[in-house]
């Protein structure tokens, strides 16, 4: 079973996945986190993003691994935990770029992929429901208002020990989700079949309930 939750910058999409996968006893995969890790890599390597070459050099020394650890799922860069530092507003403000790369998605999603094999699985991102898995059990598209958005990332940094100003994380919401609506590769978009979920007014337990009201009905049709 493949469950694909697609949406836009901060709208809730990491929050609905994990808390399914929980209910549900699948895996959760957070390929934004992935995403986020070749973007921390390249800025610590001084990457160059417009050359092809050593775009494909520091790819081929990249690995990334998730682990479960206390009930978290945390991200490893070769093997490295860097959870707390693909969170930081720098990564925020380069991400989109790097993600628009076409070596970097092609490796992605191919690791997306050979994680959702074995097992059940919950993802979360851009492309999950259009690219990666097009044929997904079921499909979520998540929105919510632009300033909620906002003011819940705002929120999660400020708890999580980051320096910002709301007026930044709008600004970095806004230009994440022009980049990745117009990036000519995958660009993020409602899947057709997709059921879209908007949780501007939904607190998370509502929003649970409700994706997994969509998840029975799927159930009993199969
Ligand atoms: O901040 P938020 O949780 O909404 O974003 P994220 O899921 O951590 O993703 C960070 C960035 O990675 C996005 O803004 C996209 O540029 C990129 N991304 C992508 O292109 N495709 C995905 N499947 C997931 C993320």
């Amino acid at each position: 079973m493949t469950i694909a939750i697609d949406g836009y910058s901060s709208c809730g999409k990491s929050t609905l996945a994990k808390a399914l996968a929980k209910e549900l006893s699948y895996v959760y995969v957070d390929s934004g986190a992935m995403y986020r890790a070749v973007t921390y890599y390249f800025l610590k390597h001084d990457v160059a993003i417009h050359s092809e070459k050593e775009v494909d050099l520091a790819l081929d020394k990249i690995t990334i691994d998730f682990a479960n650890i206390k009930g978290k799922n945390i991200c490893f860069l070769n093997n490295e935990n860097v959870e707390n530092e693909i969170r930081s507003m720098r990564i925020s403000n380069n991400v989109s770029e790097v993600a628009a790369i076409g070596k970097v998605r092609e490796k992605l999603v191919k690791l997306q992929r050979q994680i959702a094999r074995n097992s059940s699985i919950v993802m979360d991102g851009r492309d999950i429901g259009t690219v990666v898995f097009p044929n997904a059990d079921i499909k979520f598209f998540v929105t919510a208002d632009k300033t909620i958005r906002a003011e819940r990332r705002y929120n999660e940094l400020i708890e999580n020990g980051k320096e910002v100003t709301l007026r930044e994380v709008q600004q970095n919401l806004e230009h994440r989700d022009k980049v990745d609506t117009t990036r000519a590769i995958s660009p993020l978009k409602k899947a057709d079949d997709a059921i879209e979920i908007d949780n501007t007014h939904l607190n998370r337990e509502d929003q649970l309930k409700l994706a997994l009201s969509y998840i029975t009905q799927f159930q009993k049709h199969c």
